[in-house]
């Protein structure tokens, strides 16, 4: 298969996360004979350092003309502590996103056998979980209208949901579901908002077209602490844009780092593969930043094109990093000083010789 594929790297620990990620790419399309092409392009605060624009039109013009992006992380310190900022990083990839029409993020969330020490959470509460959020990626609170009083003293920001944005994310989720454990959970707070109210009803319309899942609900505050006192209740997750961006954030504890938490952003005509942890500037250049989040979004990206065998390859070299301790620090307490880049690096081996290696 023919692949073009554009690669945002962005900020702070995107681009050394990223290359690993390409590497493990590169090896699969050897190993499997396939045509990889990678075209770079700057987005985030270093697409602001640079052309004064998060998202410049070259960017957005190189991720409609490929087939999927790469994405790696934005954010930089300097906008955080700056309320004033007009212009800021992140705002390349919601416009990324909304652009694109990227409507659902797919968040898989697991507990490995081999990590299960690493959590902060008991064993017995996390073993065997396997959740899958679809977060809604293109509308509610963080597009709708936001306003400012002209004294600067009252600020808002209008959570708005159409029932076809949600029709279109719920499906997915039941079809997901359908391959799965048969559960879907809607977490909303529907006893207070009324946009959750047409989740829920809307919701449980979509849910008559797949008699074979069930669908039950929660209030998003009792959600998050269901999510760490017994995550194994969860098959698939169904959330609004912000509730699921705190949610994913809280359910990646389980897993041991939130560096081991890939994601897929879908749409009808594009998609994009990033992990789903932030640019950590404090970890940038110091070799420390786990890149299997990024190298499992590669493995989404596959799976996206029906390469299953190849995904499947990429996850048991991942899997077989972990067993073996060839981690960073994050969830190596056995050994320091494995680096991002020999992380990539053993992956891509195992890759490339997955004969000669035992990967069970
Ligand atoms: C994420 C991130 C983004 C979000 C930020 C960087 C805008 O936290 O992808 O989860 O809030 O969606
Ligand atoms: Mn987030």
């Amino acid at each position: 298969m023919k692949l073009n594929i554009a690669v945002l790297p962005g900020d702070g620990i995107g681009p050394e996360v990223t290359n690993q990620a390409i590497k493990a790419l590169k090896a699969i399309a050897i190993e499997f004979d396939h045509t990889f092409n990678f075209k770079q392009a700057p987005v985030g605060a270093i697409a602001i350092d640079k052309h004064n624009n998060p998202l410049p039109d070259s960017t957005l013009d190189l991720c409609k003309s490929t087939d999927a992006i790469l994405f790696g992380a934005i954010g930089d310190p300097k906008y955080d502590n700056d309320p004033t900022a007009k212009v800021r990083p992140e705002q390349g990839l919601l416009k990324l996103r909304k652009e694109l029409g990227l409507f659902a993020n797919i968040r898989p969330v697991k507990a490995y056998d081999t990590l299960i020490s690493k959590s902060p959470l008991k064993k017995n509460v996390i073993k065997d979980t396997d959740i899958c959020i679809y977060r809604e990626l293109t509308g509610g609170i963080y597009f709708g209208e936001k306003k400012l009083s002209d004294d600067g003293d009252t600020a808002s920001d209008l959570c708005e949901y159409s029932r076809y944005e949600i029709e279109r994310i719920a499906h997915l989720a039941f079809k997901s579901a359908q391959n799965r454990k048969k559960k879907v959970t809607l977490v909303d707070k529907a006893n207070v908002l009324e946009s959750s109210r047409l989740w829920r009803k809307v919701v449980g319309e979509v849910a008559k077209d797949y008699a074979d899942v069930t669908l039950d609900f929660l209030f998003v505050d009792n959600a998050a602490m269901q999510m760490i006192l017994n995550p194994k209740q969860f098959d698939v997750i169904l959330t609004e844009n912000m509730f699921g961006d705190i949610i994913s954030d809280e359910a990646s504890v389980i897993g041991g780092s939130i560096g081991l938490l890939a994601s897929a952003s879908v749409g009808e005509k594009y998609a994009m593969f990033e992990p789903i942890h932030g640019s950590y500037p404090q970890a940038k250049g110091k070799g420390i930043a786990n890149p299997i989040a990024s190298i499992l979004s590669a493995a989404m990206l596959l799976d996206h094109f029906e390469l299953f065998e190849e995904s499947e390859l990429i996850r048991k070299a991942v899997e077989k990093a972990l067993k073996l301790h060839v981690t960073t620090p994050d969830i190596n307490t056995k050994y320091h000083h494995v680096t991002t880049t020999k992380v990539g690096d053993f992956i891509e081996d195992v890759i490339n010789n997955p004969n000669d290696s035992n990967l069970n």
